[in-house]
């Protein structure tokens, strides 16, 4: 497959579920949820993640959707926990990071923090993400993204034929 991208995602409380699903329903893209092998529930699940976060924890995950392996481009859209990534999202890409041809990353949050999560996906990826964007919950809440949303769409696909360059072992990625 070609010129595809695919748009995975892990959410807690739902807000970056609906930006993934906005952006592939205005691009007609794929979807793909990674999810915790043990749900986060309640307090307990609260405290499990500022605990992750705080410790760099990589907990176990599921994975549904299309083998990343078989997209271009792929958009990761993270929720920040203390000013890094979703723990579940650090599972997913570290595992998947050299099946990932070319990667972006949107961060979705209360207010700040998504400058870390890029030097994180930057350090698990081993080059930088391509394109990052991050919105906040109120922005996701009123409906305000929508149109930045499509602006950075626009952007993946816009740009997804010009950066790949070839890495010393023979895999393709972003020279983002
Ligand atoms: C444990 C935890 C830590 C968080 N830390 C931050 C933070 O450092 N900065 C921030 O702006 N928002 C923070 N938030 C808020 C989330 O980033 C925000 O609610 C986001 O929308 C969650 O995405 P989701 O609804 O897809 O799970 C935190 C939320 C949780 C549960």
């Amino acid at each position: 497959m070609s010129h595809q991208t695919l748009v995975v995602f892990y959410s807690h409380t739902d807000m970056s579920r609906r930006v993934a699903r906005l952006l592939c329903s205005q691009f007609g893209w794929a979807i793909g949820e990674v999810s915790d092998q043990h749900p986060r529930v309640g307090t307990g699940g609260i405290f499990r993640c500022v605990l992750d976060s705080l410790l760099l924890v990589r907990p176990e995950i599921r994975y549904d959707g299309p083998d990343p392996k078989d997209f271009d481009s792929v958009v990761c859209v993270v929720p920040i926990w203390l000013s890094r990534m979703a723990a579940p999202m650090r599972t997913f890409i570290e595992a998947q990071a050299t099946r990932m041809r070319r990667v972006a990353v949107i961060s979705v949050m209360d207010r700040h923090g998504s400058s870390c999560a890029a030097v994180e996906a930057d350090r698990l990826l081993g080059y930088a993400p391509a394109l990052s964007a991050s919105f906040t919950t109120r922005e996701v809440g009123d409906g305000s993204y929508a149109p930045r949303l499509e602006a950075f769409g626009r952007a993946v696909r816009a740009t997804r034929d010009i950066w790949p360059i070839e890495r010393s072992d023979g895999w393709m990625l972003s020279a983002g």
